[in-house]
């Protein structure tokens, strides 16, 4: 029987900001540090939890409140969950920190700190182009709304300094709480660059 602690990572930040990447890296450390993780990546979600949903602030808030809590129910369960969506609003992460919290698991946010100059000059889906032309309509940081977070527990530069680094930041705060169990990190680092 497991007593681990279960705690949501709930990344957030501009599209290609690098919360997938991050994502990625971190989940099998975690489980080479014998947590149990899960994933909810913000693509994943949106071919199956959240089909149909496009990105209107209505829709994105019942998308993010999903993934929150789905989040939950894992997360009391002992689960070490980390999230991937854009979570664009403010108050809607903060709803599901409440829910999360409430019912006892801890929640990381982090901010994947890229600006949409440093996301749209690497632009890997092609998608900050299309918005620029005007063919993709409401696209986050272009012309709909981006909400940063005011007091994150971990903030990550990732659009000026490497993938291993920005994940030593979050693995360390992890430690530091408690979280996750301290162990190797390097060699992991050093498959996700
Ligand atoms: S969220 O706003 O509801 O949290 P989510 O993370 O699920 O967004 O989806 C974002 C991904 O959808 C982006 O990385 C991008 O690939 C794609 N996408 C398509 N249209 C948009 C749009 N208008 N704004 C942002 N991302 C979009």
């Amino acid at each position: 029987m497991s007593h681990q602690q279960g705690f949501v990572v709930w990344f957030t930040g501009l599209s290609g900001a690098g919360k997938s990447t991050l994502t990625e890296a971190l989940a099998p450390l975690l489980r080479a540090r014998g947590l149990r993780v899960e994933v909810l990546d913000g693509d994943g979600v949106r071919t199956n939890l959240s089909k149909g949903l496009g990105f209107t602030k209505e829709d994105r808030d019942t998308n993010v409140l999903r993934i929150g809590f789905v989040a939950n129910l894992l997360a009391r369960n002992g689960v070490a969950v980390i999230t991937a969506a854009i979570s664009p609003y403010r108050d809607i992460r903060d709803r599901n920190r409440a829910l999360i919290e409430g019912d006892g698991s801890a929640f990381v946010e982090v901010f994947a700190a890229a600006t949409v100059e440093e996301c749209e000059a690497r632009d890997v889906k092609g998608l900050y182009a299309e918005a620029r032309a005007g063919t993709r309509t409401g696209f986050t940081g272009v012309d709909d709304p981006y909400e940063p977070p005011l007091r994150a527990e971990v903030a990550v530069p990732t659009g000026s300094e490497p993938i291993d680094v920005s994940l030593g930041r979050i693995v360390a705060y992890l430690e530091a709480r408690g979280l996750a169990p301290a162990g190797e990190t390097p060699a992991l680092a050093e498959a996700a660059r």
